[in-house]
C-alpha cells in the first residue's frame, strides 16, 4: 500500500515536473517569437520611412524640375518676344 502510494507520488512528480519543463519551453518559444515579431516591426518601419523620404525626395524632384521647365519656358517666350520686336523694330 505505501508502495502504491510512493509510486503514484513518483509518477505524479514526474508528470509535474514534465510538465513544468514543456511551460517553461513554450514560454521560452512565446518569447522568442515575440522578438522575431518585434524586430521584423522595427524593420518595417525602417523600411517604411525609408520609403517615405525617398517618395519626398521624388516629389521635390518632381516640383524642381516642373519649375526648370516653366522658367525655361517662359524664358523661350520671353525671348521669342524680344525676337519679334527685333523684327519689328529694324
Ligand atoms: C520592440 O522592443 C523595444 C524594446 O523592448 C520597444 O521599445 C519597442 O517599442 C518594440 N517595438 C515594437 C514595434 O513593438
Amino acid at each position: 500500500m505505501l508502495l502504491n502510494v510512493c509510486l503514484i507520488f513518483y509518477s505524479f512528480s514526474a508528470f509535474a515536473a514534465e510538465q513544468d519543463a514543456m511551460e517553461e519551453s513554450a514560454m521560452l518559444r512565446i518569447e522568442e517569437a515575440k522578438t522575431n515579431a518585434n524586430i521584423s516591426m522595427e524593420l518595417a518601419i525602417e523600411k517604411r520611412k525609408r520609403a517615405q523620404a525617398l517618395a519626398q525626395n521624388a516629389d521635390l524632384a518632381t516640383y524642381k524640375a516642373t519649375m526648370l521647365i516653366r522658367i525655361a519656358e517662359a524664358a523661350l517666350a520671353a525671348e521669342s518676344v524680344d525676337n519679334a520686336a527685333a523684327y519689328f523694330l529694324d
